[in-house]
């Protein structure tokens, strides 16, 4: 049974939303690209790849189940910030933005008694979860350190060891029916 068109049109939605994420991560890796602080600039670049990675996850499910993807312009994203304690604060917000978007789709997916998105939906929920920690536990630790030299060096170091998913790059290399 193909996919019920209000349910593509919001995962069209969500793999847009999930790009523009890419773009805002990258936009960040950037922005610790130019500061020399490369460890946080790999950190972000690995957001990158997972965004990446949810879209296409999404990409590959619409087509598995009969849907058509329909790609769209993706938004501007900010290329400023005031500090690296802003830039996590942004990226915490911008996750819990994230969450409710997904939550929206589960609760279309269950209006509708698509059983199936609303199962393939759990993964991204759980991925939330980890998502909003992650980034709340950075922030957390930038604000013990504040302006410290030493201990936003430190950081960096653990930051820049954040190792890719290994779904990364099968899920985008993934063709459906070509398996
Ligand atoms: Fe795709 Fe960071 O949520």
């Amino acid at each position: 049974m193909s996919i019920d068109k209000k349910m593509e049109t919001a995962i069209n939605g969500q793999i847009n939303a999930e790009m523009h994420s890419a773009y805002l991560y990258l936009s960040m890796a950037s922005w610790f690209e130019a500061r020399s602080l490369n460890g946080f600039a790999h950190w972000m670049r690995t957001q990158y790849m997972e965004e990446t990675m949810h879209a296409m996850k999404f990409y590959n499910f619409l087509c598995e189940r009969g849907g058509r993807v329909l790609l769209k312009p993706i938004g501007e994203v900010p290329t400023e910030w005031k500090d690296q304690i802003e830039v996590f604060e942004e990226v915490v917000k911008h996750e819990a933005l994230v969450t409710g978007l997904i939550n929206k789709l589960v609760r279309l997916a269950r209006e509708l008694d698509d059983y199936a998105t609303d199962s393939f939906l759990n993964w991204y929920v759980d991925e939330q979860v980890e998502e909003e920690d992650t980034a709340g536990a950075i922030v957390a630790k930038l604000k013990l350190i504040a302006n410290d030299g030493m201990g936003i060096l430190q950081m960096d170091g653990e930051l820049g060891a954040r190792a890719v998913s290994a779904l990364v790059s099968p899920t985008i290399m993934n063709e459906p029916g070509k398996a």
